[in-house]
């Protein structure tokens, strides 16, 4: 029963329960501060853990329900209140917690030892967390790649895929049949599209009134999409159904120049921004960038405008989201003494990403589909033309990152040997 609820990323349970035994043989420390348990399999370490918080995170039927996994505790039971015994059986601690000025305050509950290991968060345990939750920088040169039919059949396939994404920020999907609609079967097999203010898949084609650059033959210099939303899409796929000529029925020919794709990874940029231009950083972390599609003339009007910094942190420093969309910036509306210092520290980041030797381009053929993490890697093109019947076709949809998140950490439970990294737009601590 305990085994479902260890956290992120648990063992099977038969060896959940051997490993539990091998954790702990001291008898846990009580003092008017919280409990101290030392663990016998790392380095005798002694872990402090506060009276309120264990309190919080009691696993017995009365504090948190096992059906649902939510918490029925409520928060004034966590008032005033202290152990005043712990003891280990078996598998968990079993815990006494008196609540001062309570007549009835007395509470027996317990948790599971290998869920409070798991959940250690001293400096130095967090520190480590985060250091091995970090991403792995896109490889250059080669894109991750899948197979659409394994990925249809496949639930490990399906997380292989996941999994570079978590890992990259990007994968590259073969072989998906070139008809609309293909891009809604295989992202359904992530989770429900996202739909937006483009529809529930959109359609990249040169249009006659196009309600956006993209459906034009310009270029488009590496971004983000949607930025201007509250809450962005955390993935987006592109999948190509035409970069040809309609009288040629084989590969992609030269009847459309230009187009290639362009991707880049943000995650080194940032941290190569961190290291040598801290302050730069720091301005891009604090003061707020706009974002705004305020557009009237299409058939459904659209005004959304939002500020953000550039470089979204979380609590332990670590970048959570990436914002950077230029052609969907609004007028910056910060206090006087921001707006120089943040013009140069942006200009300087849009500098580093242009000129970043780290910059993939490669043309996106017909059945390809690339998916990258929205939040973290950009993305673009370069102008093209078509001569003669030439037709340059992508089909585009999203998906929420907390889906995907959802989807990646159940098939990783099954299929995985690590737990997920952290992926930009959330923290998995
Ligand atoms: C877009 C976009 C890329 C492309 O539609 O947002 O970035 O290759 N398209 O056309
Ligand atoms: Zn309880
Ligand atoms: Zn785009």
């Amino acid at each position: 029963m305990l085994a479902g609820r260890l956290g992120r990323f648990a063992a099977p349970v038969s060896t959940v329960n051997k490993h539990y035994r091998r954790l702990v043989t001291t008898v846990p420390q009580v003092s008017s501060e919280g409990v101290h348990i030392k663990w016998d399999d790392d380095g005798e370490r002694t872990t402090h853990y506060h009276n309120v918080w264990l309190r919080h995170n009691c696993h017995c039927p009365h504090c948190l329900a096992d059906y649902n996994n939510q918490k029925t505790i409520q928060p004034a039971q966590l008032v005033n209140t202290r152990v005043t015994k712990a003891t280990i059986e078996g598998d968990v601690v079993k815990l006494t917690w008196q609540q001062q000025g309570c007549d009835d305050g007395v509470h027996e509950g317990c948790i599971p030892l290998q869920w409070l290991k798991h959940h250690d968060y001293s400096d130095h345990q967090l520190n480590k967390k985060m250091k091995q939750a970090q991403p792995t920088p896109a490889p250059m040169g080669h894109l991750p790649e899948v197979d659409y039919d394994k990925v249809m059949d496949y639930d490990k396939v399906l997380w292989r895929w996941l999994w570079n994404l978590n890992e990259y920020g990007v994968c590259l999907v073969n072989n998906v049949p070139t008809v609309p609609g293909s891009i809604v079967k295989v992202t359904e097999r992530i989770a429900h599209i996202q739909e937006t203010i483009y529809g529930r898949t959109f359609q990249v084609v040169v249009q006659d009134k196009p309600i956006n650059i993209a459906y034009t033959g310009e270029a488009l210099s590496l971004h983000m999409d949607l930025i201007y939303y509250e809450s962005p899409p955390g993935l987006q796929l592109l999948h190509c159904l035409r970069m040809t000529a309609l009288v040629l029925v084989t590969r992609n020919d030269n009847s459309i120049i230009g187009g290639e794709s362009l991707l880049l990874d943000t995650y080194p940029v940032l941290e190569e921004l961190r290291n040598n231009y801290p302050e730069q950083f720091h301005i891009l972390t604090r003061v707020p960038a706009t974002f705004q599609k305020i557009h009237y003339k299409r058939e459904s009007p659209v005004h959304i405008v939002s500020q953000v910094p550039h470089i979204v942190l979380g609590e332990h420093e670590e970048i959570v989201a990436v914002n950077w969309s230029p052609a969907f910036e609004g007028t910056l509306q910060v206090s006087p003494v921001d707006v120089e210092p943040y013009y140069q520290a942006y200009l300087l980041l849009a500098k580093l990403f242009s000129t970043s030797e780290r910059l993939f381009q490669f043309r996106l053929l017909p059945g390809q589909l690339i998916s990258f993490n929205n939040r973290r890697i950009l993305h673009g093109r370069n102008s093209f033309y078509s001569e003669g019947e030439g037709v340059r076709h992508l089909e585009g949809a999203y998906v929420n990152i907390d889906e995907f998140n959802s989807r990646f950490h159940v098939l990783n439970r099954k299929f995985g040997s690590q737990p997920p990294k952290r992926v930009f737009n959330h923290s998995i601590l």
